[in-house]
């Protein structure tokens, strides 16, 4: 199947929510947890692109948007999430995702990319650190709504 990575526009928010909200259900690898509010999270997402604090950028294929990696830029640094999904995962969009946002960070002048990524998340630290990214602190443990205590690292790559 043919795949693109390109920058997301306003309007793909609704996708992008809906593949969030799909790998949210997963319950393993991201913060977000299910039910969530995909409209109002869509147009907080469409918001934050058109005012230019957050670059979305996307991998379709012909059915759709399959991955996507939000890139939030504050105070002269840019931190990230990402999901690509289950049916498409290991194909290398993923690299293709971080590597758009480490070039707009640079072009941006960020002077870092920071991510917070679960212990148990062994896809995403391989994908993390083979791109340079490297531990800036202690674990930190954060609860989730059903009582699960889950470990979550935090990294950085240092652009300056
Ligand atoms: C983490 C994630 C974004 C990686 O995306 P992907 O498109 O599958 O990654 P790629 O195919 O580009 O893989 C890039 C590298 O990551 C590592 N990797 C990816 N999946 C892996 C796995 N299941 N096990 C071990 N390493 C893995 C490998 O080093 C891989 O390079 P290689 O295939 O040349 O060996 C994807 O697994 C995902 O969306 N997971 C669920 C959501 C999530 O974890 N988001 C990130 C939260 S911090």
């Amino acid at each position: 199947m043919e795949t693109r990575v390109r920058e997301a526009a306003p309007a793909d928010a609704p996708a992008i929510a809906g593949l969030v909200g799909a790998v949210a259900a997963e319950n393993r690898w991201l913060r977000t947890e299910v039910p969530f509010n995909g409209e109002a999270r869509a147009k907080r997402l469409a918001e934050l692109m058109t005012r230019g604090s957050l670059v979305v950028f996307v991998a379709e294929t012909d059915n759709g948007i399959v991955g996507e990696l939000s890139l939030h830029f504050r105070d002269g640094r840019s931190s990230f999430g990402m999901a690509v999904a289950a049916d498409m995962r290991r194909r290398g969009l993923g690299r293709k995702l971080v590597a758009l946002a480490l070039k707009r960070a640079r072009e941006r002048h960020a002077t870092s990319v920071a991510i917070e990524v679960y212990a148990h998340n062994v896809a995403a630290l391989e994908l993390y650190r083979s791109a340079g990214f490297v531990s800036t602190g202690p674990p930190v443990i954060e609860e989730r709504s059903d009582g699960q205590r889950w470990e979550a690292l935090p990294l950085a790559k240092d652009l300056t």
